[in-house]
């Protein structure tokens, strides 16, 4: 892909995620399984009071926040989008966490931070949206110190994706750039990560998309009423892509995992 097609699919990502329709659908927690699972990945890498903790494409600050809150760590959390970092900043102020965080525009194939600068870092569903995925490997490990650690929960496929959703709402999505665990593994290996161990949380996955179509469900009954007018928003692809996205998931398709690593040896 040339620099010009990457950029447009990083800020065509950090646009969709910052639109009222994501906050519709998803509200402020942009991943499967919420704040659990973020908190379930601060334990599995032992996150502690002193830890330096980095969330890479951190969206709008709702799992930095948690983490803060939670391991009473520090954490920077960076993401593409200006308004997402908007937020996240707001968010820290509001829940009174700002001394234990710190938000900031930049992109994950380019990380704006020293060697080692980290002790952890977490990405939640974001590994998949970027381009160059082994760039964004190397720059996680670069800014690890060594023995750092690192939680990812991701999108996830078992081969190739149907031709419907290899398209650019499904990049979007966070489907069409997912690979398998194996792939994702072999990337990050090759990018000096070591110690690997995967957990499937596939049903996180499911409990989403059966709340989006709920959800999709409220916003007809609103438009058939005259409460809600969604301009020239087609519902019904909607409501296809989340019957596709069930199918996929229950046949094995498409996934969710968690892959925890350690920098170096
Ligand atoms: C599915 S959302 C996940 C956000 C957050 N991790 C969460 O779980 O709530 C994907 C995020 O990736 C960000 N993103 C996409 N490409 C990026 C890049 N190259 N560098 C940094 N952030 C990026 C988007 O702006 C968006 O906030």
């Amino acid at each position: 892909m040339d620099e010009v097609g990457s950029r447009e699919i990083k800020i065509c990502c950090a646009t969709f995620y910052e639109s009222d329709l994501v906050r519709i659908f998803l509200g402020d927690i942009l991943h499967p399984g919420g704040l659990a699972l973020t908190e379930h990945v601060g334990n599995v890498i032992g996150l502690n009071l002193d830890d330096r903790v980095l969330d890479v494409a951190c969206g709008r600050g709702a799992s930095a926040v948690h983490l803060a809150e939670t391991f009473g760590c520090h954490v920077t959390g960076l993401d593409y989008g200006a308004e997402n970092v908007a937020a996240a900043i707001a968010l820290a102020a509001d829940r009174g966490v700002a001394h234990l965080t710190a938000f900031r525009q930049g992109d994950a194939e380019g990380l704006p931070f020293d060697d080692g600068a980290f002790d952890a870092l977490i990405s939640e569903c974001s590994f998949c949206t970027f381009p160059d995925k082994f760039t964004a490997a190397e720059e996680m490990a670069r800014v690890l110190r060594q023995g750092g650690r690192l939680g990812l929960t991701d999108m996830t496929v078992s081969g190739p994706l149907p031709e419907d959703l290899e398209s650019l709402l499904g990049w979007v999505a966070c489907i069409a750039g997912a690979a398998t665990p194996e792939e994702y593994v072999a990337t990050l290996r090759t990018a000096g990560f070591t110690h690997f161990t995967l957990e499937d949380q596939g049903h996180a996955l499911l409990e989403l998309v059966d709340e989006v179509r709920r959800k999709l469900l409220g916003v007809e009954l609103a438009v058939g009423l005259g409460k809600l007018d969604l301009a020239d928003l087609d519902l019904s692809e909607g409501k296809r892509l989340a019957r596709r996205a069930v199918e996929l998931i229950q046949n094995g398709v498409v996934g969710y995992t968690l892959i925890a690593a350690k920098c170096g040896s």
